[in-house]
């Protein structure tokens, strides 16, 4: 929507000037001038709906035009009301309280974080843009439970900079927890620009109001263990390279990363990226192996267990996501001010990147011999070669850093882990109507 309004003044002017010559030796007059401005105006617009819904990309898929239509989607915002509930959300019950906005609060584990939060104390204001790439009532019944402690969610984009700038003028947010994203390495194939969207585009549009902000607030994200790409010393540490990323996805977050640095260097913005590695448990996302996994042995359909060359075991580091919970909260808790005021920077401030992992790994194949044990349902296993379309073989986290500066220790096993997730499963799924698509 933005980019129509700010294009269309000079366009349909320029068109007019290049007609004027030709106007000049006849006699016009004023109606005759509005009507050429009005039929300009039309084509102009035109040209914008054949540009967008007839790119070359839209042919190939029809996925892109999708995504700009739900990119053009408007959301009601605003008004008194609106305002009112967003301050409630927002308002800490301790003086020292964190007020955290938490953008992707919909999605698994922004759900988690924003409902810990409030139960500290903190004020917690929901951002999300509920778009269907997995079951939106999904997405709906989390928002549902985050309502129930008192936390809202407004609806929107973080592309959406009027909406973001309304809410830093309504509330002073100390923290920002930048958790919404385009997920999932193989749908970058599918939707490039999705990722292109919310991940570049939208992690922009939500550092240039925090940089204008003021106060600054501090910024605390998740970034990905994909940025590790094909490392393959093990575990991954921060300080290994990061400049093979095997998916569009895991290179959305590395230019994440280096953005980071750029807004941390310019404007002193507090910034610290978390590398969560393969978050799983209750509420989780339909599209991750664990979760449809399970979806498929219950139905008795046969699931695809990826090995790689010479039977190479494919391994995960499977975080719980309560683990992931403490080290986002310790992030927060540790992170200090941002020291830039005025969209200036006034001084050099915090710039971190911690890995939050398990640090220990587990093939793939013994997440189904538990699931089978867990469900009591012998799994149907069909091994099939790794695709080289972004999965990478094994991750392994090196957590000592996040130990150190964040008290970070994961404490969840994947037994253990996987036992909540099928009880939440089983209990969501088959008290009801609901089934998982
Ligand atoms: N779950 C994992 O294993 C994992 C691993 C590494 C990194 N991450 C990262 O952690 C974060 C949270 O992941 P998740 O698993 O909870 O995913 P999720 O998809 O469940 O949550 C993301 C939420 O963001 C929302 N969103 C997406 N684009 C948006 C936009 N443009 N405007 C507003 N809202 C938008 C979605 O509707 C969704 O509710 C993401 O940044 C993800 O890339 C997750
Ligand atoms: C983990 O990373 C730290 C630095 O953060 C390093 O000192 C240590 O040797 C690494 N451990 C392993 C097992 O690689």
């Amino acid at each position: 929507m933005s980019h129509i309004d700010h294009d269309n003044p000079s366009t349909p002017g320029k068109f007019k000037m290049e007609k004027s010559s030709y106007m000049n030796r006849i006699r016009w007059h004023y109606s005759s001038l509005a009507k050429l401005t009005f039929w300009s105006f039309v084509l102009f617009l035109g040209l914008i709906l054949v540009f967008f819904f007839k790119s070359p990309t839209s042919t190939s898929s029809p996925l892109p035009s999708d995504l700009y239509r739900r990119s053009l989607r408007t959301y009601s915002w605003g008004g008194p009301a609106w305002e009112k509930r967003v301050r409630a959300s927002s308002r800490t019950r301790s003086r020292n309280g964190l007020s955290v906005l938490v953008t992707g609060a919909a999605g698994f584990v922004g759900t988690h974080v924003s409902a810990a939060l409030k139960r500290r104390g903190d004020g917690v204001l929901g951002l999300d843009n509920f778009n269907d790439y997995y079951d939106p009532s999904l997405k709906r019944a989390r928002q549902a439970l985050l309502e129930r402690s008192g936390v809202f969610i407004v609806e929107g984009d973080i592309n959406d900079i009027a909406l973001l700038k309304k809410l830093f003028e309504v509330v002073a947010f100390t923290h920002v927890m930048h958790l919404a994203a385009q997920a999932g390495v193989r749908y970058a194939m599918e939707n490039p620009s999705s990722y292109v969207h919310s991940n570049i585009a939208g992690l922009v549009s939500i550092l240039e109001v925090c940089k204008s902000a003021n106060p600054q607030p501090a910024i605390v994200w998740a970034s990905s263990s994909s940025v590790y790409g094909l490392n393959t010393k093990v575990p991954f540490s921060e300080k290994d390279r990061t400049d093979q990323p095997a998916s569009l996805y895991a290179a959305t977050k590395k230019a994440g990363e280096e953005i980071a640095h750029t807004y941390n260097h310019i404007y002193g913005l507090s910034l610290t990226g978390l590398r969560f590695f393969t978050v799983y448990g209750p509420w989780g996302r339909p599209d991750m192996a664990y979760f449809f996994f399970t979806k498929d042995i219950l139905k008795g359909k046969s699931i695809p267990i990826f090995e790689a060359a010479n039977h190479g075991t494919v391994a995960r580091d499977f975080t719980y996501v309560d683990d992931i919970v403490k080290g986002c909260l310790a992030a927060l808790d540790t992170a200090e001010k941002s020291t830039g005021s005025g969209g200036k920077k006034k001084g050099p401030a915090q710039l971190r990147v911690f890995n939050l992992g398990n640090t220990s790994p587990v093939p793939v194949s013994d997440l189904v011999s538990i699931l089978e044990r867990l469900l009591k349902v012998k799994a149907k296993r069909s091994v099939t070669k790794l695709p080289r379309n972004g999965d990478v073989q094994f991750t392994h986290a090196n957590i000592s850093s996040a130990q150190m500066e964040l008290g970070y220790k994961p404490t969840t096993d994947l037994q253990t882990g996987l036992k909540k997730f099928v009880r939440w499963y089983l209990s969501y799924y088959d008290s009801g109507k609901k089934s998982a698509q």
